[in-house]
Parts: structure tokens; sequence; C-alpha cells
């Protein structure tokens, strides 16, 4: 079939740059080659095992079939219980909706916010999979520049300039992926306000708020007075190490998660039964494995951070959140025919067998995506690889 007897819609938007990277790497693993994964987004830690345990108790009491597109009322409330208590909110069972993983609460969120022509506020960098929606809505996104040197901070002035009439929504991602920036709960707090005062809405994406290693977490979801402008969106893929899982969340004015239980009504339907029952030993269980997973993180950002600074050329902000390092390369542009972090990141991977993911995807042109959620041993291997083929450019 050609592509243009595939819907118009389809062809705005692209594969997930992660994803891609992802996926070259498997392949070069399955011809043998050893590679050194700092490509996908994901812990490296099992799932904890009382969660574990939960769904192999539901699959054993037979809680596998349809469940409320939103989830069960346990679940929900579970959800707004957590969030409630670790972030002094008020979500009610009706504001909460589950989803099959983050990514696909995001989709929906946007899908029942975005209308054609619609402008999306977007700070760059940005995790990739914003803008392909944006996009599939019909929307455009409005690029926000940020400046490295003051660790990409989004501020209310700078959103202020890029209002006008059709600006619908102002998305925030803190910490963020890929940049690991976290924002200052005051910036967030102004951006959140400003939005409100402008009639904007506010999608936070906070899935990893709880990998936070400069400030204590913050949501927006706690400033209870502009919830009616706020779309909060969580996953448990990174907070529990449940990435295959699938179990994401929405928190929301009941008309919005109404408008995508609609949606999801109409495609994936509920998340998994037994998923869901693990969710809520996750929710409700002990949450000392996430502060374990959280110092771990810290270590190891410690780690490849001072790695990444010992490259000649190589430059990189210290990430306050999410398990991300983005090191600035362009010092190596122009170099051996570099043209682009797509060409140097590609060309890592071929011939120094290391997985990273460009900038280009992100939205900057001078850096590389390093995943650090892996062990030190690992990264050592994978850093020496990156030492010395970036040496002989
Ligand atoms: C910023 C951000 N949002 C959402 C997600 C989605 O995570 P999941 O769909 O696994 O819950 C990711 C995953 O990498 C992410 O980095």
């Amino acid at each position: 079939m050609t592509e243009s007897r595939l819907s118009e819609r389809i062809n705005r938007i692209e594969t997930s740059a992660t994803m891609a990277v992802v996926a070259e790497a498997e392949k070069l693993h399955t011809q043998g080659i050893d590679v050194v994964s700092f490509g996908a987004g994901e812990p490296h830690f099992a799932t904890p095992q009382h969660i574990k345990e939960a769904a192999i108790a539901a699959i054993q009491a037979n809680f596998t079939r349809y469940t409320a597109v939103a989830g069960t009322a346990d679940l929900r409330d579970a959800i707004a219980h957590r969030h409630n208590v670790d972030f002094d909110s008020d979500y009610r069972r009706e504001e909460v909706i589950a989803s099959v993983g983050g990514k696909h609460g995001v989709f929906n969120a946007i899908q029942v916010l975005v209308d054609q022509r619609d402008e999306v506020i977007l700070p760059v960098p940005y995790w990739v999979s914003f803008k392909d929606m944006v996009r599939y809505a019909g929307g455009n996104c409005i690029l926000l520049e940020t400046d490295e040197a003051e660790r990409f901070r989004v501020t209310a002035e700078m959103v202020a300039r890029l209002i006008t009439p059709r600006t619908k929504a102002i998305v925030l991602n803190s910490p963020s992926n890929p940049s690991g920036a976290v924002m200052s709960a005051q910036d967030m707090t102004e951006v959140v306000r400003l939005a409100h005062q402008r009639g904007i809405w506010v999608l936070s994406d906070e899935c990893y708020v709880y990998l936070n290693y400069r400030d204590k977490n913050f949501s927006v979801g706690g400033l209870r007075e502009f919830k009616e402008s706020m779309v909060v969106l969580g996953s448990l893929s990174k907070t529990y190490a449940m990435t295959g899982w699938r179990l994401g969340y929405a928190l929301a004015p009941a008309p919005v998660t109404s408008a995508m239980a609609k949606l999801q009504s109409q495609s994936t339907t509920n998340p998994t039964s037994i998923v869901q029952k693990a969710a809520v030993a996750a929710l409700k269980g002990p949450q000392d494995c996430v502060e374990q997973m959280r110092q771990e993180y810290m270590q190891l950002r410690d780690h490849v951070v001072k790695g990444l600074r010992s490259i000649p050329g190589v430059t990189c902000n210290m990430p306050e959140g999410a398990f991300y390092a983005y090191p600035n390369i362009s010092a190596f542009l122009g170099r051996s025919g570099l043209k682009s972090a797509s060409d140097l990141a590609g060309r890592l991977l071929r011939e120094a067998h290391v997985a990273t993911v460009p900038g280009e995807g992100f939205g900057t042109n001078d850096h590389i995506r390093v995943s650090y959620a892996t062990s030190k041993a690992e990264l050592d291997r994978g850093l020496e690889r990156m030492r010395k083929f970036l040496a002989a450019l």
C-alpha cells in the first residue's frame, strides 16, 4: 500500500525516536553484537515482589474480565488517595481515569482537549511524543526555547510571550525527559496561575514526580485553587518499575476524565484487569521501594555525570530528576563528517555499540540522551566506549 492511501492524519506523525533506537539496538543484539544500552527509558529494577504477587493472586481469583473503562473504583480511589496524601491534593474518584500506560493517558488527554489549529506551548527539550500527539490531534506546537545555561528553565514570563488567542494548552514535564531538569515549585505555580488566568489548560506530565533529587516532590495537583485548569498525568511505569505492565492515569476535572473515558471506551476499553489489582497493591502498599530506587538512581546519576564530564569535549548539566543525562556533544559536530547529533548517535551505535538517543527527537541539535537506569558496571563499559569513540573523531 502506498503512503498516499493512508490517512493524512497518520502521515503527520513519526515513529517515536526512542523506540526507533531501541529497535536498532535490538537488531544488533540479535546479530550477536554486545550493545551497551543507554537508549531505553526504563528502570533496570525488577517490579517489587508484593506487586507481582497481587497480579498472580488476581489471576488465581479469576479477576480476568472487563472492568469499568476508567478502571475499578478501588483503583481510582487508590490513585486519588496516593496523590492526595503525597501532594496535598483533593482529587475524587470521578476526577481519575486509569489508562494503558502513562503515554495512553497523555494521548487521550490531548485528543479530548486539542482541536484543529489549536496552539499548544511546548518547552524545548520535550519528550518526543508530545509533539506527535498534538499534531495527530490537528494542533500546532509552539516551541518554547529554553537556555541550557539556565538549566532549561521555564518561567511564566517566557510562557506569557507565546500566548495567542489560539493557545489551548501548555505542556509541563518536570522532572523532564530528556534533560532531567526539575522546575522549582515557584516557577510551576506561576505558570499554572498564568494559564488559569488566561483560560489555558496545563497538561502536567508528572511520570517522574517521585524521581526528584533536588527538592521535595512537587505536583501541580496540590494547587487546588487552579484545579479546573489542569490535567495531571502520572504513571506507575517508572515509580514502581512497571514499564511492561502498562498502567498510567490522569487527574482532571470530571468532564475531562469523562471525555477521556468516552474515547477509551472506543479504543482500548479498560487497562488490563490483573494489572489494575497489581496497581492497587503498588499504590496502597509500602512505599519504601520507591525511595530505595530513588537513592540508587541518584548514585547512578552522580556516577554517569562524572564520567561524561571527564570525556574531553563533552559538557553536561547535572540532571535533577528522572534517570537521564543530556550531555552536550556540539564540540564533535563538524569532525569526521559528523553533521548532527543523529549522525553521532548512529555512528556511536554502529561503531562503538553504545545506544543513546539523538537530541533532534527532543528538539535540540547539540545533545544525546543517556539513560542511566542501569548498573554502574554497565555505565562504565558504555562510558569507556564513548570515550574511545569520541577521542578518535
Ligand atoms: C515524559 C514521559 N511521559 C510519559 C511516558 C510514558 O510512560 P508509560 O507509558 O510507560 O507510562 C514517558 C515514558 O518514557 C515519559 O518519559
